[in-house]
C-alpha cells in the first residue's frame, strides 16, 4: 500500500488525460450504443472487479432497459513484466447460462484478462458475449480480445483514476491520469536466440531466470537474464534448455512475443544452416540479408484473428537493416571472419534436404539452409522488432562439398561447437560497441 504521501505525489507529478467531463460524455455515448445493440436481449451485466467498479456505477443508470446484474473478480498474478497467470477469485456463476452477457471492464490493455473472461463465461454456456469497455490501452501490439463497445484510448502509458489504480491508490479520482514518462533510464537490452549448438551462452554472467507465459503459449523454455560485457542481455534457446524442440514444433510467436514484452533494443537470432554457395564452407559465419520460406503449416502470423482489421507487414528487406551493420561491425572488431549477405532458405525439417531439393534451392537463388528462420523472422517485424541473424554454417547442404553421398552428422555438433566460439566472441563486441 502506498502511504499518504506517495498517493499525493504520484497525482501531483501526473498528467490528467481526460477530464471528468470528457469521462461523462464519453458514458452518455456509450451507454447509447449499448442500448441500440441490447436493449431487447435483458443482459446479464458482469462488472470485472475492482477496477470497473465506478465505469458500470455510473453507466448502469443510463442502460434504461431490463437488465440483471452481477460480477465477476480475477487477477494477474506475477510481476508487471510478466503480466502474469489469470487467477480466478470469482469466476462467472451459473447464472450466465443461456444468457446474453455483457460484460464491464475498466481498461483493454493486453486483453488477456478480457479473452479469460470470454472464454469462462462462454464456458459456463452464456449464449451471446459482449463488452464495453471505458478505455483500451494502445499497445501497438495484436491483442487476443477486441471489445464490441470502447469509450476512450489510453497511451501505452501507465494509467490510473476512474475505477483504475496505481499500486492500489486512487480509483476514486473522477478523471483518467497518466504516469509522467521518466526520461529512459537504465540502458536497452539486447535478446538473443540461441540455435542448435548454443543451448546456452557460456559468456552471460546469469542473473536470473524467468518463464513469461504469453497469449500465444509457452516459449520453448525460462528467459535467462544476465549481464555480458557489463550490459543487459536476455537469452532464450529457440530448440528448448535441453535441445528437445523440433524446428517445426517451436512455438515462435510465444518466443519472440515473451521477447518484445521485454522491449529489447535489439534481436539477434543464431541459426545453424548448411552452406549451398561454394564460399559457404562448415564453420563459416553469414550475415544473411534475404529469406526464402519453404516452411509450412507454422504458425506464422500475430495479424490471423478474423475479427480484426486485415494487416500486412513490409518484408522487402527481411532483416534489420541496422542490426545487420552492428553485427558486422562487432565481427570487424572482434577480428572474426564473417561473410555479408546471403539468401537463407527456411526449410521445414525436421530431415534434411535431398540433393535435388538442395539443387532447387539453388535454382531459386538460394545460398544457404536452415530450418528455423522463418516464421521466426516474419514474427520478429510483426512485432516491430530490431531482429537480424548470424547463420553458422554447419555442414555442407546435401549433395554439395565434401557430402556428395551424404551428410555426416556427428561432425555437425563439432563443428557448431568450434563455430560458436567465434559467435560469442562477436555477441561480446556486439553488446560493447552498442554500449559506446
Ligand atoms: N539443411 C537444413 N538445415 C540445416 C542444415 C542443412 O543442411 N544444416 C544445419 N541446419
Amino acid at each position: 500500500m502506498l502511504t499518504y504521501q506517495q498517493a499525493q505525489q504520484i497525482l501531483d507529478a501526473a498528467e490528467s488525460i481526460y477530464s471528468a467531463q470528457t469521462i461523462a460524455q464519453t458514458l452518455q455515448r456509450l451507454a447509447a450504443d449499448i442500448t441500440k445493440v441490447l436493449s431487447q436481449q435483458q443482459p446479464l451485466v458482469l462488472c470485472v472487479m475492482g477496477g470497473a467498479v465506478v465505469f458500470a456505477g455510473q453507466l448502469l443508470p443510463q442502460l434504461r432497459f431490463p437488465l440483471d446484474f452481477d460480477y465477476v473478480h480475477l487477477t494477474r498474478y506475477g510481476n508487471e513484466l510478466t503480466g502474469g497467470e489469470i487467477r480466478w477469485r470469482v469466476e462467472p456463476r451459473e447464472s450466465v447460462k443461456d444468457r446474453v452477457v455483457l460484460v464491464l471492464d475498466d481498461i483493454l490493455d493486453e486483453g488477456i484478462t478480457l479473452a479469460a473472461v470470454r472464454d469462462k463465461v462462454l464456458e459456463n454456456g452464456a449464449k451471446a458475449f459482449y463488452s464495453a469497455v471505458l478505455t483500451e490501452k494502445e499497445t501497438g501490439k495484436p491483442k487476443p480480445f477486441q471489445a464490441d463497445f470502447v469509450g476512450l484510448t489510453v497511451p501505452d502509458r501507465y494509467v490510473f483514476g476512474f475505477g483504475m489504480d496505481i499500486h492500489g491508490a486512487w480509483r476514486n479520482l473522477p478523471a483518467i491520469y497518466a504516469v509522467k514518462i521518466k526520461p529512459e533510464i537504465g540502458r536497452a537490452m539486447f535478446a538473443i536466440i540461441g540455435g542448435s549448438g548454443m543451448t546456452q551462452l557460456s559468456c552471460l554472467e546469469i542473473s536470473h531466470r524467468q518463464i513469461i507465459r504469453t497469449p500465444y503459449g509457452e516459449p520453448s523454455g525460462p528467459l535467462t537474464f544476465g549481464k555480458m560485457k557489463n550490459e543487459d542481455i536476455v537469452f532464450l534457446a529457440r530448440h528448448g534448455h535441453g535441445h528437445t524442440i523440433p524446428p517445426h514444433a517451436v512455438n515462435y510467436r510465444a518466443n519472440l512475443w515473451a521477447l518484445h514484452s521485454l522491449k529489447p533494443s535489439h534481436v539477434i537470432a543464431v541459426a545453424s544452416v548448411g552452406g549451398i554457395r561454394s564460399d559457404l564452407a562448415p564453420g563459416r559465419l553469414v550475415i544473411p540479408d534475404q529469406i526464402i520460406d519453404y516452411t509450412h503449416g507454422r504458425k506464422f502470423t500475430y495479424f490471423d484473428n478474423t475479427e480484426q482489421h486485415v494487416t500486412h507487414i513490409d518484408f522487402t528487406l527481411p532483416y534489420c537493416q541496422q542490426t545487420r551493420a552492428l553485427l558486422l561491425q562487432a565481427a570487424k572488431n572482434a577480428n572474426e571472419a564473417i561473410i555479408d549477405g546471403g539468401v537463407y532458405a527456411a526449410t521445414q525439417g525436421p530431415r534434411l534436404e535431398t540433393a535435388a531439393e538442395i539443387n532447387r534451392l539453388e535454382r531459386d537463388g538460394v545460398d544457404m539452409v536452415g530450418m528455423t528462420g522463418m516464421p521466426e523472422a516474419a514474427l520478429a517485424r510483426e512485432l516491430g522488432l530490431n531482429y537480424a541473424t548470424i547463420a553458422v554454417v554447419a555442414n555442407y547442404a546435401a549433395g554439395r562439398g565434401t557430402n556428395v553421398t551424404g551428410i555426416p552428422l556427428k561432425e555437425i555438433y563439432m563443428v557448431l561447437e568450434q563455430a560458436m566460439v567465434g559467435v560469442r566472441n562477436i555477441l561480446e563486441h556486439v553488446v560493447s560497441c552498442h554500449g559506446d
